[in-house]
């Protein structure tokens, strides 16, 4: 185990009812609120007239940004530091999934910022202060909520990039299970394999000796398993939209990685794929995770054969490590199968046109995987195997 300090900020309100809450928390940091949402998905469920009411409750001078994109765009960032700046908003509210509250976090990092706010995406500056902002969430799926990082893409460019600064964790995310009862069967399996992926990442890592963490891991995996497929048959379940929501948010607040560097390859993979096809990220990770297992398997079985009998109940006797490590990621397959997530890149009709494009983008930001560092020639063999 690496040493490690833990510090996360973010105040977690989780439950039925708790929307209010925006009454306590806002006041604390100001009253000109940018309300920052997506494509209308917070308009049709009701959501959008309760939050607005709150606000109207505290006197809030309420602006807004609408229409940030699955996948949001720096051209929307651009968008909302504008407003930020013209109008001297001194606190903004995200509603919404991964996607809203990623393209908050790089508004509320550009209005403290004189440049392009591309450039510390890019990693070409530092983020050194935000505007205050809280979240409420609808979709679990990303971690966005309670932790640092946010994912943004350039179209212009094709680029889609991951940056963090502990200047943008959430002051408070209000997680009420119930705003996530209209989050369509596509997204809900998305979402559960990003949640998933998650563990994944932090799961191969380079350490020894980690064996709470790794029951942690297993365990987050687990529960997501069982709570998945009876959500999936009663998608406004309060019981398994909690649970999936929590695990959520646990998979990516640092509680599981304590004490070493996951792999994080196959989201750098992936997110090359959404910056040039624009597919959703848990669809695609989706196709490229049981790849990048199948790929680095020999690196280390013991770590394969451990996730596989642990998670997966795959029996070892008489096999090798290396046998029952596959087994494990066939029944990883087997289960995003059965939920229907997708399983091949030709399902978002991507053929093998792009793919030296793709891993060139991959490559941008140099050498990728704490598990096992990827060659650009690894990287095309994964999206080979995922044709
Ligand atoms: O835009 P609206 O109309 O709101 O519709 C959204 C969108 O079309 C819809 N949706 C969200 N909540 C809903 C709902 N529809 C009905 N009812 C609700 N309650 O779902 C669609 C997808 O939303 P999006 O926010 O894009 O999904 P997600 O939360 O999966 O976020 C994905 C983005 O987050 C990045 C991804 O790369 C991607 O760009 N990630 C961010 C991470 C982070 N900040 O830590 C880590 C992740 O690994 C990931 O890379
Ligand atoms: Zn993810």
């Amino acid at each position: 185990m690496e040493n490690f300090t833990y510090w996360n900020p973010t105040k977690l309100i989780f439950g039925s009812n708790q929307l209010e809450q925006l009454k306590t928390e806002i006041p604390q940091y100001g009253k000109k609120v940018l309300l920052v949402y997506g494509g209308g998905s917070i308009k049709r469920n009701g959501l959008y007239g309760r939050v607005v009411n709150y606000l109207e409750e505290i006197n809030a001078e309420i602006f807004e940004l609408s229409g940030v994109e699955p996948n949001p765009r720096i051209s929307t960032v651009r968008k909302g530091v504008e407003i930020c700046k013209k109008e001297g908003i001194e606190f903004i509210l995200a509603v919404g999934g991964g996607s809203v509250i990623d393209c908050t976090k790089a508004i509320a990092a550009g209005v403290k910022y004189e440049g392009d706010p591309w450039d510390f995406v890019i990693k070409n500056a530092k983020v050194k202060e935000a505007l205050p902002f809280g979240t409420v969430l609808t979709l679990a799926a990303t971690g966005s909520e309670m932790n640092s990082g946010s994912v943004i893409t350039n179209w212009e460019l094709n680029e889609k990039r991951a940056w963090s600064s502990p200047a943008v964790f959430p002051k408070f995310s209000i997680l009420e299970p119930e705003n996530t009862y209209t989050v369509p069967r596509d997204q809900t399996v998305f979402g559960i394999v990003d949640i998933m992926s998650h563990v994944f990442e932090h799961y191969f890592h380079p350490e020894e000796n980690t064996p709470f963490q790794d029951r942690m891991c297993e365990s987050l995996l687990i529960t997501v398993m069982e709570a998945a497929p009876k959500l999936l048959e009663n998608l406004e379940s309060y019981e398994h939209r909690s649970t999936i929501l929590y695990c959520g948010t646990m998979a990516l607040n640092g509680m599981l990685s304590m004490g070493f560097r996951g792999d994080w390859a196959t989201h750098k993979i992936e997110h090359a794929v959404s910056a040039v096809y624009d597919i959703p990220h848990g669809g695609g990770l989706a196709i490229l995770f049981p790849n990048w297992m199948k790929h680095n398997l020999k690196v280390k079985p013991e770590r394969f054969k451990q996730l596989a009998f642990r998670v997966f109940g795959v029996n070892p006797e008489g096999k090798t490590d290396e046998e029952v490590g596959l087994e494990g990621i066939e029944k990883l397959r087997e289960f995003w199968n059965s939920i229907g997530a997708p399983a091949r890149l030709a399902d978002y009709g991507i053929d093998d046109s792009k793919l030296e494009e793709m891993a060139d983008k991959v490559m941008l930001e140099g050498e990728i995987g704490n598990f096992k560092k990827l060659t650009r020639e690894d990287i095309l063999a994964i999206y080979r195997a995922s044709l």
